[in-house]
């Protein structure tokens, strides 16, 4: 499979090196400290938009890949039990924080581990959410087919995500930042056919999201 570097609409591939799960721990323990206060805000009504698809669905078992620090924990309603994995332990450390301090019951489980290669069984959950997540793993299809095989067939799929824009300004300063990937730990220039096959963007449903459609949610069902 294509790089994301091959597969970003910014022209030719590029030289640089995708980011992996070394570079994935070093960005995210610098950003752990000052993650709610850098992306809190930005992040907010997105991340909003998604725990409400979530919190619409019968109860039953949410994984959420990439939880970082646990911003979108305290969202999800009690039916619901989560279980929020991650590759950071500086990042899963702060959301451990938060479901103590908050006394977050409907948290079953938070762990550090890849969201490429999970050590669920098939057909585990009712339903996995990956929010900003899927412009900073080195693989997001592996990723993607992780979440189908620990889901339970009929279940749901959400992404939040920023894209890279088509055209216009936007896309300029995309394009412009994403020589610095490694250090700021995500694919400025992530493009969603990176995410998704041709055949999946057919049946995803997308909805732009606020801050003025800088991220989108994306549903799948796990046909
Ligand atoms: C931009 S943060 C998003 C955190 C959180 N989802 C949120 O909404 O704020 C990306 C998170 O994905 C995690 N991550 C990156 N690659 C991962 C992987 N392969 N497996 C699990 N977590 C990963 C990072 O450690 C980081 O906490």
């Amino acid at each position: 499979m294509s790089t994301l570097s091959e597969r970003s609409p910014s022209g030719p591939a590029s030289p640089l090196r995708p980011l992996d799960a070394e570079a994935v721990r070093a960005a995210y323990a610098r950003w752990a400290k000052v993650y709610d206060a850098a992306f809190g805000l930005v992040s907010a009504p997105a991340r909003r938009r998604a725990v409400f698809a979530i919190n619409a669905l019968p109860d039953g078992r949410v994984l959420e890949v990439g939880v970082g620090t646990g911003l979108s924990l305290p969202l999800y309603r009690r039916g619901l039990r989560v279980t929020g994995i991650d590759l950071s332990p500086e990042m899963l450390a702060r959301a451990r924080a938060k479901v103590a301090r908050e006394g977050l019951e409907h948290v079953e489980a938070l762990l550090e581990m890849d969201a490429e290669a999970m050590a669920f069984a098939d057909h585990s959950f009712d339903s996995a959410v990956a929010m900003f997540v899927a412009s900073v793993v080195p693989n997001p299809r592996r990723m993607l087919a992780e979440m189908r095989r620990v889901v339970r067939r009929g279940g749901t799929l959400l992404f939040v995500n920023h894209f890279v824009a088509d055209r216009g300004f936007r896309l300029a300063v995309e394009r412009a930042a994403a020589p610095f990937s490694r250090a700021l730990g995500w694919h400025p220039d992530f493009a969603l056919d990176s995410l998704l096959t041709p055949a999946e963007r057919g049946e995803a449903e997308i909805t732009p999201c606020p801050p003025g459609g800088l991220f989108s949610l994306v549903r799948l069902r796990n046909a």
